[in-house]
């Protein structure tokens, strides 16, 4: 249905986002997953056709979107990273505002509205102004802004940062109502990995401008096959421990932070004893350990070197 075909953005000559291939199937929900500055918003906002990009294309259903973005504007709602509400109108009023950007109105506008409120659960607070909202129910009137057209594709640039638990869970309920129910093709942008992992058939893990890693769930964690991870919790550690236990045969990550050390090594290492064993040496007591399912924060970790979170 869309796909950005060797997608780039420059900005002064450096690279935001760097040769991103992306498709949406109709119906499907997917997660572009990355930390802070991967170039999530910059993706987003080229599919988007907000901003244009420096080469690449993009096509829905073989339109040129680039050439002619109208075509995509009128099936596609966006909720930008950024709330856009005037503070001092009431829900109903910011999205009769937003609902004649698309040329909407009179009783067609009132039913969409309508609509949009119950999807995202305010039709109760619509007369109240923005200002007293908390910041999740802020984030559900820009969820409702994005569906006043009823787009057939949605996407969502980090609709959950910074809000509360119950708006939180709200928004992802919405979501995965919207694909569920209603059909409606999803592109989510998180740096949670657990958001992408209950909500999206499909994701793409992207870091640095580049999209390192595309599948399903189970495609992404089967890079890490091969391996095997092992958490421990220590009485003490050092520095010196952590550069030993690297040098342990197999061994291809160490993470530590306080007592606690993730070791991630091939298959088949001999790692549990040799690390009781260096952990005697540095006068360390393993006070518990534990082999781990592996986890698509592994899988980020592992293609990276980092948690997604740093
Ligand atoms: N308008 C801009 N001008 C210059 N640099 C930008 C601009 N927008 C984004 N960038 C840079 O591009 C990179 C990707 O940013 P962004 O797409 O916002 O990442 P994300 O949404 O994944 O956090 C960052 O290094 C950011 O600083
Ligand atoms: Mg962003």
């Amino acid at each position: 249905m869309l796909e950005a075909i060797h997608l780039s953005k420059s900005y002064k000559g450096k690279k935001a986002v760097q040769d991103v291939n992306i498709y949406l199937n109709s119906g499907e929900s997917v997660g572009l997953l990355g930390p802070n500055g991967a170039g999530k918003s910059t993706t987003i906002s080229m599919i988007s056709t907000l901003i244009k990009p420096t080469s690449g294309e993009i096509k829905l259903n073989g339109i040129n979107t680039i050439e002619r973005p109208g075509e995509i504007r009128k099936i596609l709602g966006v909720v930008p990273q950024e709330l856009a509400l005037y503070q001092e109108l009431s829900a109903y009023e910011n999205l009769k505002f937003f609902g004649s950007i698309y040329k909407m109105k009179g009783k067609e506008l009132e039913k969409s509205i309508d609509k949009a409120l119950e999807i995202v659960g305010l039709e109760d607070r619509q007369k109240d102004l923005v200002k007293t909202f908390s910041g999740g129910m802020k984030r559900r009137v820009n969820i409702a802004a994005a569906l006043l057209h009823r787009p057939k594709i949605l996407i969502l640039d980090e609709p959950t940062v910074g809000i509360d638990p119950q708006s939180r869970n709200h928004i992802l309920e919405t979501v995965r109502m919207l694909n569920e129910k209603k059909g409606t093709t999803i592109l989510y942008t998180s740096h949670y990995m657990e958001e992408v992992e209950q909500l999206c058939d499909r994701l793409y893990i992207m870091d640095h401008g580049e999209i390192i890693a595309a599948g399903t769930k189970a495609e992404l964690l089967s890079i890490l096959s091969t391996e095997d991870t092992i958490k421990l919790q220590l009485s003490r550690t050092d520095e010196t421990f952590i550069d030993h236990v690297k040098t342990i045969a197999g061994v291809r990550k160490v993470e530590a932070s306080h007592l606690q050390m993730k070791v991630i090594a091939k298959k088949g290492s001999n790692l549990i004893s040799e690390l009781v064993d260096l952990a005697n040496q540095h006068h360390i007591q393993i006070i518990n350990f534990h082999t781990e399912t592996p986890s698509l924060e592994d899988v980020f970790l592992h293609l990276t070197g980092r948690t997604l979170r740093n």
